[in-house]
């Protein structure tokens, strides 16, 4: 059975029970992290609590507990639960109040923490590839907020699974942002191009990692706008995310990417990715 954190308290799944009145179940009013644990150990978790106080900052909301609290009760969840690879999931909402859109005064957040396994994606997803669809990014313009209130993201997301596919590539004015529930890269001419960092888009732990190994191990790369046209014939197409990790996208709206064969350049990020995540195991961060 796994053990939850819930507002001071490790407790059995089961036993956590939330208000009715929580902003975050009426107004989706929070932020979350989803943190990889490899090893009983957190990947990048500096880089996911400062992302966190980053989301804290844009719903104006203090954050509860300082970074060596964070360490000490995430170690704890660790303990807790079973598993050597785990998916952690924290979530901060303004608290408990009667229903009404403003801030509610001298209130508590709500902090929630769970642990799951940490399922890496199945082989045959890397070696096929996987298939995508597109849309219209639909969503507010402050993608940069890891906020709780995914329902955007929700439809898109079930847009890929009704028409087969893993994940939806979100399009905004003729340009790509993100998925909707990863980021996006681009191979063409040989150069790894990524989606800049803006309002547009959530700034993910995962992205970070690719850029810099490509950055370390000499792989021509470019932050920059890509436009639709770009997408579409891609020599390449990856997506990335803390639970997904590097996968290569061979079919695009059902038209093949590249060969539709994974790239080589795939290969290469694949192999120095999983190189790179075992030096974290080795060298922990907590
Ligand atoms: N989502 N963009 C969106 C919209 C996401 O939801 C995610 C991850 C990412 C990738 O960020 P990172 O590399 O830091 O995981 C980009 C998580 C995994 C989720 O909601 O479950």
């Amino acid at each position: 059975m796994s053990t939850v954190y819930l507002n001071g308290e490790f407790l059995p799944l089961e036993e956590a029970r939330v208000p009715v009145l929580d902003r975050g179940f009426i107004f989706g009013d929070g932020v979350y992290e989803v943190i990889p644990v490899y090893s009983r150990h957190a990947f990048r978790l500096g880089e996911h609590l400062a992302r966190l106080q980053d989301s804290l900052n844009g719903i104006r909301l203090t954050n509860p507990h300082t970074e060596g609290e964070w360490q000490a009760l995430i170690a704890g969840l660790i303990a807790h639960n079973e598993g050597d690879d785990q998916s952690l999931y924290l979530h901060i909402t303004r608290g408990v109040a009667k229903r009404d859109h403003a801030f509610p005064q001298g209130v508590a957040p709500t902090v929630f923490m769970m642990s799951n396994p940490l399922v890496t994606p199945p082989q045959e997803w890397r070696e096929q590839g996987v298939a995508a669809v597109t849309a219209t990014d639909n969503r507010w313009l402050r993608c940069d907020i890891k906020a709780i209130s995914l329902l955007p993201n929700v439809l898109l997301r079930q847009l890929a699974v009704d028409a087969n596919a893993l994940e939806t590539l979100l399009l905004r004015d003729g340009f790509l942002t993100e998925g909707a529930a990863s980021n996006i890269f681009v191979v063409r001419d040989g150069t790894l191009l990524a989606p800049p960092k803006n309002h547009l888009m959530l700034p993910g732990i995962t992205y970070d990692v690719v850029l810099e190994l490509a950055a370390a191990n000499g792989i021509p790369h470019r932050v920059r706008e890509i436009s639709e046209f770009e997408v579409r014939s891609a020599e390449e197409i990856w997506l990335t995310s803390s639970t997904r990790e590097v996968l290569p996208v061979t079919l695009l709206d059902g038209k093949a990417v590249g060969n539709g064969r994974p790239g080589l350049l795939f290969q290469r990020m694949y192999t120095l990715y999983q190189e790179y995540k075992a030096t974290v195991m080795r060298a922990p961060e907590i």
